[in-house]
């Protein structure tokens, strides 16, 4: 398993992340377990903030919550500067309690009701992203009754096929998010959004997808997304400053993945743009982009206890762990792959080729489909690498499995900053038919 940050071998022979034991962590707080190695999150903030900067127009490293979300995380967000994309009224209501500043708030989601949309609006956050044109009407009527001023980007669909996993493509000419760039009444519809009184058209947005490894991919997004600038200015006299260019930054998860290093990627865009920006004469003076997984996935580690080990009479091995697709639910939904280690014996060579499943009652509730792992023993902690993404934050609570908890390590100290949920939380939501 290739190791991360500040994973390590210890001299006990157990994974230790932060400077933390991990098996100490498991005893601690049980299993299963999300470690969030802090420091690594910093560093890849530092990433971002360092290297996507421009002289030629402001940048903003806008943190899509989607990937991992919970209080304390809010808060080094804001500490660190970086605004913050939601996508619900849940994810306002946390960025709210947290104290996440609202003008840093970018506002997603391809289906917005009425009451988010007024609650993005009393809350005022900084810009609403418009996906539709339905979406367009109910924010028009919204603002007119408010008479609030409301700054808006539009999400376009560039039709860019991003090499990876056709669940994860989002700039697809059938995909469900956005405008095609390609529709012959998209100018009309931006003089119509220019025409609102209460809303001010800043921009465009997109997101090609997730997981993306060439940066070619982001260079054609660059080019076709100025270029389409450039149109609706010579369309519609609409000028527009804020060109926003989603996430999907690809990283490590197994042997073959080969993502670009994101300094070099992060430099080759900033190049491209200004390059355009300059070569077209825009008005565009914001730039901003949306990374999540980049941010979060490799930082995360998730601790599993072995509970039994089966051979199956056609002689496939399993490890049956006591977490699985609750906790995870990326390889059902997405033949996601990832690498793990029997994290207290980490000095041990990989001998055995095994199937690592999960305790939920589906056969497709396996974490990692094939692997080579040390001989595991009942009670062994099992830890799996790069799920700081898209785990907790899809996690569910099939066969009334409690969520896990979250614990954040950094310089030897480990901070619990979501509790393991507790039986009550099962049934708070369930109304007695007796009472
Ligand atoms: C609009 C938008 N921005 C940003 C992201 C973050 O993508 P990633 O986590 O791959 O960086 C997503 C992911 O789905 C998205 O839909």
């Amino acid at each position: 398993m290739r190791l991360f940050g500040t994973m390590a071998a210890n001299e006990e022979n157990h994974l230790s992340i932060g400077g933390v034991d991990t098996i100490a962590l498991a005893k601690k707080h049980g299993t299963p377990l999300y470690v969030m190695d802090q420091g690594l999150i910093e560093e890849n903030i530092e990433t971002f903030l360092h290297r996507f900067q421009s002289e030629k127009f402001v940048t903003n490293i806008v943190y899509a919550s989607k990937a991992f979300l919970n209080l304390a995380f809010c808060r080094l967000i804001v500490e660190k500067g970086l605004s913050m994309d939601t996508l619900s009224d849940g994810d306002l209501y946390i960025a709210k309690r947290a104290g996440f500043p609202m003008e840093r708030i970018v506002m997603h989601g391809n289906s917005k009701s009425i009451s988010e949309l007024t609650m993005a609006l009393d809350l005022g956050v900084g810009v609403i992203v418009v996906d539709n044109h339905d979406e367009f009407e109910k924010l028009d009527r919204l603002t007119r009754a408010r008479k609030q001023m409301t700054r808006i980007l539009v999400r376009v669909n560039p039709g860019i096929e991003a090499h990876t996993h056709e669940y994860i493509q989002t700039s697809t000419y059938s995909s469900k998010f956005g405008e095609s760039i390609f529709d012959p009444n998209i100018f009309n519809w931006f003089t119509e959004m220019d025409a609102a009184p209460y809303l001010q058209v800043e921009g465009i947005h997109c997101h090609i997808g997730s997981q993306i490894f060439e940066s070619s991919s982001f260079l054609q997004a660059v080019r076709v997304m100025t270029e389409f600038v450039a149109k609706v200015e010579s369309e519609t006299g609409v000028r527009l400053t804020t060109l926003n260019l989603g996430g999907g930054f690809g990283v490590y998860y197994t042997e073959g993945d080969d993502p670009i290093a994101l300094g070099n990627m992060l430099d080759a865009m900033i190049a491209t743009l200004e390059e355009e920006i300059a070569d077209r004469k825009l008005g565009i003076n914001r730039v901003m982009i949306e990374p999540g997984r980049s941010i979060v996935c490799n930082a995360g580690t998730t601790l599993y206890t072995v509970e039994a080990r089966k051979t199956t009479y056609s002689g496939k091995r399993y490890v049956l762990v006591d977490g699985g697709m609750t906790d995870n639910p990326r390889p059902a939904l997405y033949q996601a792959v990832y690498e793990g280690v029997i994290a207290n014996r980490m000095n041990d060579a990989p001998t055995e080729e095994v199937c690592v499943a999960g305790k939920c009652c589906e056969s497709g509730d396996v974490l990692i489909q094939s692997t080579m792992l040390q001989a595991a023993q009942v009670g062994d902690v099992l830890a799996i690498a790069s799920t700081g993404a898209y785990t907790y934050s899809m996690s569910s609570n099939y066969n009334s499995v409690r969520r896990a908890a979250v614990v954040m390590v950094k310089d030897g100290q480990d901070r619990l900053v979501t509790k393991r949920e507790s039986f009550e939380d099962l049934i708070r939501n369930d109304l007695d038919l007796e009472a």
